[in-house]
């Protein structure tokens, strides 16, 4: 496949925080309608490699292609840059405004819609994320499943065409993380490319193309779900796989 047909291209990239090297030479492509799962044990570097994807993080080494083009402070870079999500594990919701709010606020300010066009925008969809009845409310008198499930419908109005995941339903009761993953399954239907952080690999496993398992700031393994998850024989995959398993 060539450069362009790859939403996201990732070359070797290294990233440190002062003496503590995080990112160690990580490679990867993502396509249009591509789903990724990403695992690994807590400080892995996973939520560092989402963010160096979504530009809150630069590199040291290597490089960040998104639609083929270098991830900087250019003009293009910063538009090529809006066509990626960002969905965070606490949600990250204005907490003084409506749940509309929330998602026409962005849209006027990023998009420059109309007041109107926001709001029918806003409207449907949060129709989408089943949350219609709940838009004049605060995301304080909501649950943590339908922050989330906001926070999406603001990411979706962004129109983007990727949208990273770091850890979405972490924050959640289980059966509130079903509605996220709920949400998120209706994504994959409409073909939208992710990549999701998530420690929850009975969803990923139905939905990933495939799982990469993050170690120590390097890719350690990938591939489809089932060779990830039954047949891939590195040890520390097998670690974190039977560290998973007992604590569910
Ligand atoms: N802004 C930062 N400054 C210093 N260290 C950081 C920063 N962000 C992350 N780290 C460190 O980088 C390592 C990887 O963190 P992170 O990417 O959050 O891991 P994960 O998401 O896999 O749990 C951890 O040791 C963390 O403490
Ligand atoms: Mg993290």
């Amino acid at each position: 496949m060539d450069t362009l047909s790859h939403l996201i291209e990732i070359k070797d990239i290294y990233k440190s925080f002062g003496d503590l090297s995080v990112l160690r030479g990580v490679s990867l492509n993502v396509s249009a309608g591509e789903i990724l799962g990403i695992i690994g044990a807590s400080g892995s570097g996973k939520s560092t490699l989402i963010r160096c994807i979504n530009g809150l993080e630069a590199t040291q080494r290597g490089e960040i292609l998104i639609k083929g083009q270098r991830l900087n402070s250019s003009r293009e870079a910063v538009n090529v840059r809006k066509k990626i999500g960002m969905v965070f594990q606490n949600f990250n919701l204005f907490p003084h405004y409506t749940v509309l709010q929330n998602i026409t606020g962005p849209c006027r300010v990023v998009r420059k819609l109309s007041k109107k066009s926001a709001e029918e925008l806003g409207e449907s969809l949060l129709e989408k994320v089943r949350l219609k009845d709940k838009m004049a409310q605060y995301p304080g008198n909501l649950s943590g499943g339908e922050k989330q499930r906001v926070a999406i419908a603001r990411v979706l109005a962004m129109e983007p065409e990727i949208i990273l995941f770091d850890e979405p339903t972490s924050a959640l009761d289980p059966e509130l993380a079903y509605e996220v993953f709920d949400i998120i399954k209706l994504l994959a239907e409409d073909g939208m490319a992710m990549m999701i952080v998530t420690h929850q690999i009975g969803f990923i496993k139905n939905l990933a193309h495939l799982i990469l398992f993050i170690d120590n700031g390097k890719i350690a393994c990938s591939g489809n779900p089932d060779y990830i998850l039954n047949e891939c024989n590195h040890p520390h995959l097998q670690d974190f796989l039977m560290r998973l398993r007992e604590n569910i």
